[in-house]
């Protein structure tokens, strides 16, 4: 870096917990980073809803502060954008773009939405957008696709990629609490947002996915293409039937390639054995488990959320889209070119566990057989546990797990087991993957 290199001019739009950790990455590590990107990172300015608030954070002069995003985009040569949800993050970043600036985001839903817009107005204008920060948090995932595995094909991805779910389920499983009480502790300690509804729902989780098969597959797959189910209805009960089968239950983003037929990508709790390696994934920990051609199984894991985290891969981006401003050389932008079509998640092909409360009675077992021969799906395991004659009722739970059939032909049979005259209920139905 010459002494006389002009200074890099960086907006940051948004200034919670992720904008203050990258604020002070970039006061604290100034020096560092002038080095690595060939010019001084040098901070404009900082748009905030409300300036006055922002003010009781000692660190930032509140001369650097203002509420008008938009503007301040048009006035960097690099804009961050952490702003998050649609608007006036996509506004901003749209201006930011139409003024010559490349842009760094961490906006998952925004991307998930409205990423070919972006991407496409960022080409149109000459300049990048990166976004390694939307897609689990430090760990590096989104390069390592579009760059590291530039030479090979990825089959198949599997991810844990939002962790509060993952802290929810891992500590119904340890713990033996409901899914209510670990949410409630969990907001209490902060792990969890006041309206957990995007993380529990699985949106979070499907926003990524999203972003992670349109890059491992060369082909826009937008957030509604993307099938979901969270885990709100999931109980104690599935957990330990779980456990009872070698397995725990993780909210799964997964995004397989069907060769040249088409892409399918899905969100959903799933049964994962003990032994794979996202079983061991603990508490708000993400993990991207990629399955390529050449490369065979790689997996990605680290701190998935948290200001100082995600703001290591916002920094990271930061210095890269730096670096090739100094050079007049682009990165890689959206790669489209197998366009494959996304099919209806009905043509997944996936395992069940079904736990069903029955009469304990004879021609139980043929009955319930029956339902699943007539749509040829294959029993892979029964196990029966008698129940305790409570009530004069003799009843018992049936767990049966399924070998490999499609998701249409599993949701017919467990349609018609709950009109099976000796199936009292469907008390339980979960994926299982990862075998
Ligand atoms: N709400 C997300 C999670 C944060 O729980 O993982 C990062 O996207």
């Amino acid at each position: 870096m010459s002494s006389s290199q002009a200074p890099i001019r960086v907006a940051v739009l948004g200034c919670g917990t992720v904008g203050r950790q990258v604020i002070r990455l970039l006061q604290e590590s100034a020096s560092d980073l002038a080095w690595r990107a060939g010019a001084p990172l040098e901070l404009v300015g900082v748009a905030v809803k409300d300036p006055a608030e922002t003010g009781l954070w000692q660190e930032l002069d509140p001369a650097y502060l203002t509420d008008d995003a938009t503007g301040l985009a048009r006035q960097a040569d690099i804009v961050v954008e952490l702003i998050g949800g649609i608007e006036p993050a996509r506004s901003a970043i749209l201006a930011a773009f139409e003024a010559g600036a490349s842009v760094v985001t961490a906006n998952k839903a925004l991307l998930g939405s409205h990423g070919p817009e972006l991407y496409d107005a960022a080409r149109s204008a000459g300049v990048e957008i990166y976004f390694e920060a939307a897609v689990g948090g430090a760990i590096p995932i989104l390069r390592p696709i579009r760059e590291s595995l530039a030479g090979d094909t990825i089959t198949r991805i599997l991810g844990i990629v939002n962790g509060t779910t993952n802290y929810v389920l891992d500590r119904m499983t340890t713990e033996g609490l409901g899914f209510a009480e670990v949410l409630r502790q969990a907001q209490e300690l902060g792990y969890a947002e006041a309206d957990p509804t995007a993380d529990v729902e699985g949106f979070d989780a499907a926003s990524k996915a999203a972003i992670l098969a349109s890059s491992a597959f060369h082909t826009r797959v937008p957030v509604d293409a993307v099938s979901r189910q969270g885990i709100s209805h999931l109980t104690l009960d599935d957990i330990v039937a779980a456990r009872a089968t070698g397995h725990v239950v993780k909210l799964l983003a997964i995004a397989e390639r069907r060769g040249s037929e088409g892409v399918i990508v899905r969100v959903h709790p799933a049964l994962v054995p003990r032994k794979h390696p996202l079983a061991s994934v603990r508490g708000v920990f993400n993990a991207i488990y990629v399955e390529a051609e050449a490369a065979g199984e790689l997996m990605f894991y680290g701190r998935g959320a948290g200001g100082r985290p995600t703001s290591s891969a916002v920094v990271g981006d930061l210095v890269t889209v730096a670096r090739h401003r100094l050079t007049g050389g682009l990165g890689p932008g959206e790669s489209v070119y197998l366009g494959l079509p996304v099919l209806p998640a009905g043509q997944a092909v996936t395992r069940l566990q079904i736990r069903l409360l029955v009469r304990d009675q004879p021609g139980v077992l043929a009955g319930v057989s029956k339902v699943f021969a007539s749509h040829a799906v294959s029993i892979e395991t029964v196990r029966q546990t008698a129940g305790d004659g409570a009530n004069g009722v003799d009843l018992a739970t049936l767990t049966v797990v399924t070998h490999k059939a499609p998701e249409t032909a599993l949701g017919r049979v467990v349609a018609d087991l709950s009109d099976e005259a000796t199936v009292v209920a469907v008390a339980g139905v979960i994926r299982v993957e990862g075998e």
